[in-house]
């Protein structure tokens, strides 16, 4: 553990707004107003550190609303350790409810934190978090503004159960419609088996993109060592909400910044750690656009070579079967650090939030359960991780292995002749509600060979970007046994889905992708050995529909409902780059470069 100099009272950011003799009129203004509640002079002007609360929590985003109670704990830590407790609220982000897509307000909490971090009298921050993008919003303002930043994770709900069967958040919901469709169950049925998925406060308690992003915050050295994962209502919850909150102040006495933890070496840590943990789709996007907010170059090609390699440790759902309660017992992220850091695959030098390394934090950990949490010499699957597809229809796509079934290889990826890969006719939708309305046509021909694709749903197409592309095959052909087919699109999916679709391809077709070119009946040829799909159609024919697409204005989306979609729409940038803003990431270490004035 190093030891770092420690700031003192008159280096602290707050000192501006509160003891400022160069602007007295301003220091009044500000003093007077925070006490107008009841903070006393003396909390404001004897050099304590303030520490901001991100509170992401509320009656519109139920998986971060129990933040509510534990800021309570928060606050707790931070008086006990000699600091100033201040909370605001965030932008709200809530996953299944937000419409168009959740996606769309990633970017505006993020702006939203970043004028509140840099413009308000804070030395540090606990951020809270939880729901999907609720992580990456607020990692990404730490990395931009650069005050001392710590993340408070939620933490997943209890595990559901439906009977005797685990059922898990997000993953159920997508059987379930498969059954429904079906007709092995009533909308009744359906209904209370999911409802009994979320039997607490908490987000998710799958590896869907709130566990796995609140286990990359924790990856990153972001958050404290084992929080990522304790389930909402435990003690152990609160208990670190105490302790995240006393270590906000210290990290300011420090001057420990989220700069001097996100780091190349982080970062490739995160991605190594979300394939062993069968970490959701969505995660090459935000930890990418953590990384351009950090400065650390970051893009799909490293997900591949560092992270395609890794065998899946983590038995739990979509890629296993357990849920976020068995995986907290099992030891949790430290766990599957520790069991990868022995393999030499972690930089067990990057530094942490606490002030220790990796190494120091994760050495003397070690599975509890090695069929929750497998050891190294003996995974769920071996080469887990995201491939990086490449072709003539996208520079870039994920396939997110670890959820290849054996049935699904077995009918797809054992040719004798070309075992990896295969080939099949495509059939195309734009957008979901074109999928809605026309997939149980029988006129599209869709067989057991078919590739469904799904287009106009990236960040531009549908306005931040729609989680679509994991298509349910036609009613019929469910009934005959066939429950999933190739899918490939331009838009997300789930992070609690298991299907290993092709997901996030750059550039979508709304801003000119060739996808924009591809007609139904086309052949699809996509080989993962070569890392490699391929449109079977001549680049002749590929000219001449692009000439037709210019004579009807490029590819049709529909227009903007709201002011943010319209700028969102202007400035975003594609899947691959983390779908951040042109021009934002060009600020960074605001808080030192910008002091207030
Ligand atoms: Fe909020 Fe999954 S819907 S965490
Ligand atoms: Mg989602």
């Amino acid at each position: 553990m190093t030891q770092r100099p420690r700031l003192t009272p008159d280096q602290l950011r707050s000192r501006w707004w509160f003891d400022n003799a160069e602007h007295p009129g301003t220091t009044a203004l500000c003093i007077e107003r925070y006490m107008n509640y009841g903070v006393t002079l003396d909390e404001l002007t004897s050099g304590r550190p303030i520490i901001g609360i991100a509170q992401s929590g509320s009656d519109l985003t139920p998986c971060n609303r129990h933040h509510i109670e534990l800021v309570k704990r928060v606050k707790d830590g931070i008086r006990a350790a000699g600091g100033v407790p201040f909370e605001f609220p965030m932008h709200p982000i809530h996953e299944n409810v937000r419409r168009p897509t959740a996606a769309l307000d990633r970017n505006l909490a993020y702006l939203g934190l970043v004028e509140v971090l840099h413009g308000y009298p804070l030395d540090g921050v606990v951020l809270t978090t939880g729901c999907d993008k609720t992580t990456p919003a607020c990692l990404m303002a730490a990395a931009t503004v650069n005050i001392p930043a710590i993340v408070l994770s939620g933490g997943p709900m209890l595990n559901g159960w439906h009977g005797n069967q685990r059922v898990g958040s997000g993953t159920i919901i997508w059987e379930l419609r498969k059954r429904l469709a079906a007709g092995e169950i009533d909308y009744a049925e359906f209904l209370s088996t999911a409802t009994d998925s979320a039997p607490s406060v908490g987000h998710c308690n799958t590896m869907g993109t709130a566990s796995t992003m609140n286990s990359m915050a924790e990856a990153l050295g972001m958050s404290l060592p084992g929080s990522a994962m304790i389930p909402g209502p435990y003690k152990e919850r609160s208990m670190v909400a105490y302790d995240t909150g006393q270590r906000a102040v210290e990290m300011v006495w420090e001057d420990l910044r989220p700069l001097d933890i996100l780091t190349r070496e982080a970062f490739e840590n995160a991605i190594v750690v979300c394939s062993a943990l069968g970490g959701s789709s969505n995660a090459p996007v935000h930890v990418n656009a953590i990384a351009r907010h950090a400065g650390v170059p970051l893009d799909n090609d490293d997900w591949q070579q560092l992270g395609h390699r890794v065998p899946l440790l983590a038995n739990v759902m979509p890629a296993g079967v357990y849920l976020g309660e068995e995986f907290h017992r099992a030891g949790g992220v430290p766990a599957v650090t520790a069991e990868l850091l022995k393999q030499g695959m972690i930089h067990g030098e990057a530094l942490t939030i606490n002030g220790r390394t990796m190494a120091d934090n994760v050495s003397d950990c070690e599975t509890q359960d090695d069929d929750v949490i497998r050891r190294f010499a003996d995974p769920l699957t071996t080469r887990a991780g995201f491939i990086n597809l490449k072709g003539n229809l996208f520079d870039s796509a994920l396939m997110k292995t670890s959820v290849i079934s054996a049935d699904f290889r077995r009918r797809f990826l054992e040719n004798p002749d070309d075992p990896d890969a295969f080939e099949g006719k495509v059939v195309v939708f734009d957008g979901s509600e074109d999928y809605h309305a026309r997939i149980d046509d029988p006129a599209l021909g869709i067989d057991a060979t078919t590739i469904l694709v799904m287009r106009g749903a990236g960040p531009v197409g549908h306005p931040g970007g729609a989680e679509v592309v994991n298509m349910q095959p036609p009613e019929a052909l469910i009934r005959q046994g066939v429950d999933s087919l190739p899918c490939l699109g331009d838009g997300r999916q789930s992070g609690t889905s298991g299907s290993p679709s092709i997901l996030n391809a750059s550039p979508e077709a709304a801003t000119g992708g060739p996808l924009a070119l591809l007609q139904s009946g086309d052949r699809l040829r996509v080989d993962l050995g070569r890392g490699e799909v391929r449109l079977l159609v001549s680049d002749q024919e590929l000219t001449s529909r692009r000439e037709q697409l210019k004579c009807h204005g490029g590819y049709a989306y529909p227009g903007h409902q709201t002011p943010w979609q319209e700028i969102q729409r202007t400035l975003v940038e594609p899947l691959d780059r983390g779908m951040t803003l042109r021009g934002a990431d060009h600020y960074r270490d605001v808080a030192r470069r910008s002091p207030p004035r």
